[in-house]
Parts: structure tokens; C-alpha cells; sequence
């Protein structure tokens, strides 16, 4: 596996492997990296003929009380692990890589909409740090596709709005969500959590199961909700919401069909966990 550093050296490799009539995938994380990302690797693998991988923890995605300082970063293990999943090219920009003019010049990407709810409401600016660092991190790397997790829903969203709307050359794909044995979304947030918070946080994914029960059996969604908040502080956490919406994530009508996606964020102690569950409710 190859350790790119500079745009130099990025532009060679991958322009490479496009002279030869290879297809390049790619996988943007920021490091920590665990068997979600090793799954979005795999994925990749299937996908095309190389695959880059990123690891860039982005200042501008982090708000002022976020946890960026404390960020786990671990680029041994990462290399490691992204060689062993396959991995042909690990590209590691710094910040002045990233942002050339400095972090408070830097040209933003904002996608209006869907970044103003849920998880947009809660962290102001998150979604336009994401799409500014994505926007630049397609540049870059030129990828033919580029694989994100279903378990940042929203994110999956607003990476799929600007890619269209900006006309990038790159097919999103998105690749299920892997979780620990109790059923916990693998995080690199999971670290934080004490023994006891961490049999705590498998609550999320039961009670998000409950909400898909209980929306199957026809139950209004405000009930549904407002019993999955209860749920959710009963068994200590402060939730930020838990919420029943259509795959857009627009509010679905009082009786309405179709695909649903069930979304949390909750707080655990000093630690914030997301999760979501995609279901039909004509479907099951
Ligand atoms: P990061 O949190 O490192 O996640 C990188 C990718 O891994 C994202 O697409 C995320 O959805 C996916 N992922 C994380 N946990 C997963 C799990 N349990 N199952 C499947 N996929 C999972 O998301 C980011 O980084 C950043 O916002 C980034 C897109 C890199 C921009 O900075």
C-alpha cells in the first residue's frame, strides 16, 4: 500500500492507474479506523480495480465544544488495517493540504435543506465541513466512486445532494451498517463510552427496533416518538432526537405508506451516538 502525502504524489498514483483504464474507488474517513470502515473498503474493492483510501480529521466539521482535540487518532493501527482490507493507496493530507488558505479562507460548500434538520439543527455547520472537505477530497482524488456508510444517514444525504448538484464525476455508494454483537453501531465514539455507559448504548438500536415494531403495527408516529424519547432517558441518556421520517427525511403524513427511516442522537455521559434504521411499511 502506498502513503501518500503530498497532491503530487496523489495526482501520479491515481492518474496512473486512470492512463491504464482502471476504475478507482475510494473511501474518505477520519481514521480510528474499525470494521465499519474495513466493510466500506471491501465494498470498494468489489466496486473497481484500485481503491484510495483517506484518513483526515477535519477541523471544519467540528463545532467549538466538539470533541476535535480528542479526536482518537491512531495512523499506525489505520495503515495497518487498510492494507490488510486491501487498500492500494492511503492518501493523508495535512492541513495545509486540505486548506491552502488557511481554515478561515477556505472556499465552503454549504447544501441548503437537508442540512438544517436533525443532526443540522444539533451541530451547527457540521454538514458545510463535510461537504467542504468532501467537495475538495473528490478533487483531489478523482475517483470514478466513493463509498459512505448508511450509518451517517443525514451525511449519506448531503454527499449525494452536492455530488449531483456540482456535477461530480463520481457514483455514491452507500454500504450497510456494521454492528457489535449487541447490536451498538461501531464507532470511533464508542471508545469514550465507561463499561457501564457501553451496556447502556446498545439501548439505541432496541429502541430503534421497538419504533420499526410499533410503526409496522400501524401506530401514529407521534406516540411512537414520543415513547422512544421516554425509552431513550429512562435508560440515561439525553436524547437530541428520535424521530420516524421518509427516506428524504422530510415528515411523512398522519397514515401515509412507504419507506420509512427511524433516526436517533442521543447523549451518553460526554459522548453523542447516532444511529438509524431503514425499514418499508409495506414491506416490513
Ligand atoms: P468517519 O466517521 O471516519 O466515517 C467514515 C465512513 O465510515 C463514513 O462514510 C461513515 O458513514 C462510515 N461508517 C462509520 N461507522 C460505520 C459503521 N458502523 N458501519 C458502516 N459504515 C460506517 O464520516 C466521516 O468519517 C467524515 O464525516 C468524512 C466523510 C470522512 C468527512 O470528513
Amino acid at each position: 500500500m502506498l502513503r501518500l502525502q503530498t497532491l503530487e504524489a496523489l495526482r501520479q498514483c491515481v492518474g496512473g492507474w486512470k492512463n491504464d483504464g482502471l476504475r478507482v474507488a475510494f473511501v474518505p474517513t477520519m481514521g480510528n479506523l474499525h470494521d465499519g470502515h474495513f466493510s466500506l473498503l471491501r465494498l470498494a474493492r468489489e466496486r473497481a480495480d484500485r481503491v484510495v483510501a483517506s484518513v483526515f480529521v477535519n477541523p471544519t466539521q467540528f463545532g467549538p465544544g466538539e470533541d476535535f482535540a480528542r479526536y482518537p487518532r491512531t495512523p499506525d493501527a489505520d495503515a495497518g488495517g487498510l492494507a490488510a482490507a486491501g487498500c492500494d493507496a492511503l492518501w493523508l493530507p495535512d492541513v495545509a493540504t486540505m486548506y491552502p488558505h488557511g481554515v478561515d479562507a477556505a472556499v465552503r460548500i454549504r447544501v441548503p435543506g437537508v442540512t438544517e434538520i436533525l443532526e443540522g439543527a444539533h451541530r451547527p455547520g457540521h454538514f458545510d465541513g463535510v461537504a467542504t472537505v468532501v467537495a475538495r477530497l473528490f478533487n483531489q482524488v478523482q475517483p470514478d466512486v466513493a463509498v459512505f456508510g448508511r450509518k451517517d444517514y443525514q451525511q449519506l444525504a448531503v454527499i449525494r445532494h452536492m455530488a449531483v448538484d456540482l456535477a461530480f464525476p463520481v457514483e455514491v455508494l452507500a454500504a450497510a451498517t456494521r454492528r457489535e454483537a449487541d447490536g451498538l453501531a461501531m464507532s470511533s465514539r464508542n471508545q469514550y463510552l465507561d463499561a457501564g455507559e457501553r451496556r447502556t448504548a446498545a439501548t439505541i438500536h432496541a429502541v430503534l427496533q421497538q419504533m420499526r415494531t410499533r410503526a409496522l403495527a400501524g401506530q401514529p408516529s407521534e406516540c411512537i416518538e414520543a415513547d422512544a424519547r421516554q425509552a431513550l432517558v429512562q435508560a440515561g441518556f439525553v436524547p437530541d432526537y428520535a424521530v420516524l421520517r421518509r427516506p428524504d427525511l422530510s415528515e411523512p403524513a398522519a397514515g401515509e405508506g412507504g419507506a420509512r427511516v427511524a433516526l436517533i442522537a442521543a447523549r451518553l455521559g460526554r459522548t453523542r451516538l447516532i444511529d438509524n434504521l431503514e425499514f418499508d411499511l409495506d414491506n416490513g
